[in-house]
């Protein structure tokens, strides 16, 4: 019986390996995704997409082969050069500066390559528009922000205590991800809004940012912070990603500190913290989802195929050429339901 299932399992996936077979790649060819990450040491991207990547592109049938840009855009260029000598056929790129689209972009069309560009959206004006086999997979990038402010304006009116100098406004400090990425932009800016929106006054008393998102730069801002003049007056902390909130949260520890702290992409250690009363939420940012939809159209798109056919992804009509994944609060009440099943 077990035999005969995976005869049939085996045959299903020799069907589903020939039906991914590139246009244009000799008969029988399999697809070749030519992939990066901007770095591998990112907690998230190496955490949860890579992974996630690696397992469903096998499940397509599709061969990945995934490089780490080490957080250079001159090395992810190379890379990019390198793939496209070796004729793969399609690509999926993270890109390190998301200013630098363009010249991806124009790389990829002058090979004929599709590509598809996640998680870093491109800046540039007209970047997406210059190609017409080009698309993007990520996320409402605001949406995470209004998201993590909501839950720490409820939060707030409902532990009047945490106003710890009792003057009604909210003296934080913010630990910024990569200048100019839209995801740090918009959380930024979104999460101290959510605030002014509710009428609640803030008062920032610190904010920075790296480029790298860092559990290190989270542990060495928030230690310097605790000890500098103003780092008795901190009622709250926010943190653009959860792979800083953990440095936020050693430094807390080891200072004998406790205070309000809040991330973004429910890692299973935010869990933990949640779970251990360290972190007050965080917001899921579905990573695995995102590799999904990346490799479903960058398998479409080696095919010649409109990218979301027979998916359930959908392609947002206001000209972006995106599939955004959808970002979801994660609390102390809820957070049992995003435990890895
Ligand atoms: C994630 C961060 C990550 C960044 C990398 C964001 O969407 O929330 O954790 O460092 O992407 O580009
Ligand atoms: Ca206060």
């Amino acid at each position: 019986m077990k035999r005969i299932g995976l005869l049939v399992l085996a045959v299903l996936l020799a069907f589903s390996v020939a039906s991914v077979s590139a246009n244009g790649a000799k008969e029988g060819g399999q697809i070749v995704i030519g992939a990066n990450i901007y770095s591998f040491a990112d907690n998230f991207m190496n955490g949860v997409m890579k992974p996630e990547f690696e397992r469903y592109a096998t499940t397509l049938g599709a061969k990945l082969e995934m490089v780490d840009s080490e957080g250079q855009q001159a090395k992810l260029n190379d890379q990019i050069d390198v793939f496209i000598t070796k004729k793969v056929s399609v690509l999926a790129i993270n890109l390190v500066d998301p200013a630098a689209a363009k010249a991806v972009i124009a790389k990829a069309k002058a090979a004929g390559i599709p590509l598809i560009l996640f998680n870093k959206e491109p800046t540039e004006a007209g970047a997406m528009a210059s190609y017409d086999k080009v698309w993007y997979v990520g996320t409402n990038s605001a949406e995470s922000g209004i998201i993590q402010g909501q839950m720490m304006v409820s939060d707030w009116k409902a532990n009047p205590k945490w106003d710890l100098n009792g003057d009604g406004v909210v003296q934080y400090v913010l630990l910024k991800g990569e200048p100019g990425h839209p995801d740090a932009e918009a959380r930024t800016k979104e999460s101290v809004k959510a605030f002014v929106d509710a009428g609640i006054k803030v008062q920032q008393l610190a904010l920075e940012a790296d480029p790298n998102w860092s559990t290190q730069h989270g542990n060495d801002k928030m230690a310097a912070w605790l000890t500098s003049s103003f780092g008795k007056s901190i009622e709250l902390v926010i943190c653009n990603n959860d792979g800083m909130a953990f440095g936020a949260i050693n430094a807390l520890k080891a200072a004998g500190v406790k205070l309000p702290l809040y991330g973004v992409d429910a890692l299973d250690q935010a869990l933990t913290h949640i779970a251990d009363g360290e972190m007050n939420g965080t917001v899921l940012n579905d990573g695995v989802n995102q590799a999904r939809a990346t490799l479903d159209l960058a398998v479409r798109a080696a095919m010649g195929k409109p990218v979301t056919e027979g998916t359930t992804w959908k392609l947002s009509t206001d000209g972006t050429k995106a599939v955004r994944v959808a970002y979801l609060p994660v609390t102390p009440k809820n957070y049992q339901d995003f435990r890895k099943k």
